[in-house]
């Protein structure tokens, strides 16, 4: 684990990752109930988390069969601390004290029925009866291990729930973290505090004068600078530091690529103790004629390097009176074993030479590492920063690159009795592998149909639906196109116009991000066409497409086909998997 030197209070829940993102939405549903929750290794030894007045070890990808699969030290289950195995932890519970896990035949994924039982145990308290749960498993627990009962079941998984309450020690099938457990932050509470007996001790608004010293007493008689990118975390760490320090001593460079969205450079402009290097013409340059995304992002990256060189220069950052602020929060700092091991889909960071010796000679503040986004939004309100920049939709670091679609060739679109092919690439991601293959467009909003096509159809992994076009879809071609300023222009007008009718009839609250990809699709007069792409996700791992209101919906295509150049308007019917959230 990251060692935090901040001094937070000393957790009283120990999350044992064994692998996945289940470990974090586990410590977070714990904090939200007030309790201090940090992460650890799976592996950690027991002797080394004897301070926790409780541990749940998480979910995970594996079964407890394969190689390599996470362990736990098996004296943990004999300190007398409440254990709470979910889902994969359960059945290594149920496995290291002597019960048997039978491999799946096929799985059970998605929602399910619990039926629990009136136990009296402190866990299932208040629980008992039928309610929606959420299960993602193959393997399932065959035999209990001595001493343990089963508490409750589904129709498709005898062991959904089990109990050996003398020796404090629980298992869930299911997932209690997911939204779609009706009931989920029930059992945490249970757990937290009737079986472990927490008392409440964390709220990351009050946190802020200790993260205020602690940045006084990191950064000594340095000042602090920031490369702020005008998201969340960066904004926010800024903001502590310039409490911390006074505005003189705190510098923040933020740098135009031109891929920007429209205003975002002028909301950024206004902040206190910033610069901004404008370096629009550069990357537009150098991204001039390139259509592959994986080059794309390559080129973003190393140009970002350049410029951030060119800045630390002329700023001379690298002086001695200088170190280096950073936004990282919480997840980023541990390497679960999913994420470590993960196949790369699309690739995200570089770092500039200067900085790398910096972080690694310690020359560096970083005042989030203790908390997770949506405690960073806390934060962020408690130091008065508006909620347009706190609750807003997540971005991606290549900016607008990765939603305008480019061309090598001229092509003219397919008809098939399914659809029309049209012959433009976009990412997806199959089991753990990248996808690059064709888009498919049909005639209704229709996710079961569309989720049937991919599956069967080969060389396609999106489906989108067209939801108004100027001329039949038959009339359009996709054409040789780069990222041109005018591209981007009709783009980032789109985005607006979708921007501002979600925010202005709140429909922004309930999506998780909704991206506007321009795709070179359309007439000789009108060469372009907009994707939307609503979706709902609680991590950006996987994520729903959703259907918008259908009066909204017709206002925003109404509006974006009156921008100059565009052709038509689409839906992106895809869930991820198999398609990926962005289309690069
Ligand atoms: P995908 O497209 O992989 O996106 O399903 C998952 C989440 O990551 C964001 N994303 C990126 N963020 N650099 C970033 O900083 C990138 O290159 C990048 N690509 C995707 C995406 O917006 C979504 O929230």
């Amino acid at each position: 684990m990251c060692q935090n030197w901040y001094l937070n209070p000393t957790p009283q829940i120990v999350i044992l990752d064994a692998g996945g993102q289940y470990c974090h939405l586990e410590a977070r549903k714990v904090r939200d109930l007030g309790v201090y929750s940090a992460v650890f290794p799976s592996e950690t030894p027991a002797a080394e988390i004897a301070f926790a007045k409780g541990i749940i070890i998480s979910g995970g990808p594996n079964s407890v069969y394969d190689p390599g699969s996470p362990q736990v030290d098996p004296a943990i289950f004999g300190t007398g601390q409440p254990v709470l195995g979910i889902c994969y932890g359960q059945q290594l519970m149920a496995h290291v004290l002597g019960g048997e896990v039978t491999r799946g035949e096929k799985g059970e994924y998605g929602l399910a029925t619990l039926e629990l039982d009136d136990t009296g145990d402190p866990l299932f308290g208040g629980l008992a009866g039928r309610q929606q749960i959420w299960m993602s498993h193959r393997d399932v627990v065959g035999a209990l291990p001595e001493g343990f009962s089963v508490a409750g079941r589904t129709d498709t998984c005898a062991v959904a729930a089990i109990a050996a309450p003398r020796r404090k020690l629980y298992g869930l099938q299911f997932h209690p973290e997911v939204v779609h457990t009706v009931r989920g932050i029930e059992f945490f509470s249970n757990f937290v505090f009737r079986v472990c007996g927490c008392v409440k001790d964390w709220d990351p608004r009050h946190r802020v004068p200790a993260v205020v010293r602690e940045i006084r007493e990191r950064a000594g008689t340095h000042n602090v600078f920031f490369f702020v990118s005008g998201g969340v975390d960066s904004t926010v760490a800024f903001t502590l530091c310039k409490q911390a320090l006074g505005p003189d001593r705190v510098r923040g460079v933020y740098v135009d690529t031109g891929l920007m969205r429209e205003g975002e450079t002028d909301v950024v402009r206004q902040m206190e103790g910033l610069v901004v290097e404008h370096a629009e013409r550069q990357f537009l340059g150098a991204l001039e004629d390139v259509s592959d995304p994986e080059q794309k992002r390559h080129i973003i990256g190393e140009e970002f390097v350049r410029v951030q060189e060119r800045v630390i220069e002329s700023l001379r950052l690298l002086d001695e009176s200088w170190i280096l602020g950073q936004g990282t929060i919480y997840p980023d700092t541990i390497e679960s074993g999913g994420t470590a091991k993960a196949a790369v889909i699309k690739t995200h960071h570089n770092r500039v030479a200067g900085i790398q010796k910096l972080i690694e000679s310690g020359r560096i503040v970083e005042p989030l590492t203790s908390f997770y986004k949506d405690e960073v939004r806390e934060i962020g309100r408690e130091l008065g920063l508006p909620s347009r920049l706190l609750d807003r939709h997540p971005f991606p670091g290549p900016g607008l690159a990765i939603r305008c679609l480019c061309s090598a060739i001229d092509a003219p679109v397919s008809s098939t009795a399914e659809g029309t092919v049209i012959p433009v690439n976009s990412v997806g991601v199959q089991g753990d592998s990248r996808s690059y293959a064709q888009v498919l467009a049909i005639g209704c909003l229709d996710h079961a149909r569309a989720t049937d096509l991919i599956n069967r159809l080969r060389g396609v992994n999106r489906v989108v639906a067209s939801v108004d076009l100027k001329a039949p879809i038959g009339a359009m071609r996709v054409r040789a196109s780069s990222m041109t300023p005018a591209r981007l222009g009709r783009l980032r007008c789109a985005d607006a116009i979708v921007r501002r009718l979600c925010e202005e009839t709140d429909y922004d609250r309930h999506i998780w991000q909704f991206p506007v990809i321009l795709i070179p699709l359309g007439t000789a007069e009108a060469p372009d066409s907009i994707v939307l792409r609503p979706v709902e996700s609680v991590d950006g791992m996987t994520a729903q497409s959703v259907l918008m209101p259908q009066e909204l919906l017709g206002q925003i295509s109404s509006a974006i086909l009156q921008v100059d150049g565009i052709a038509g308007v689409f839906y992106d019917l895809t869930h991820k998997p198999p398609g990926t959230i962005e289309w690069e």
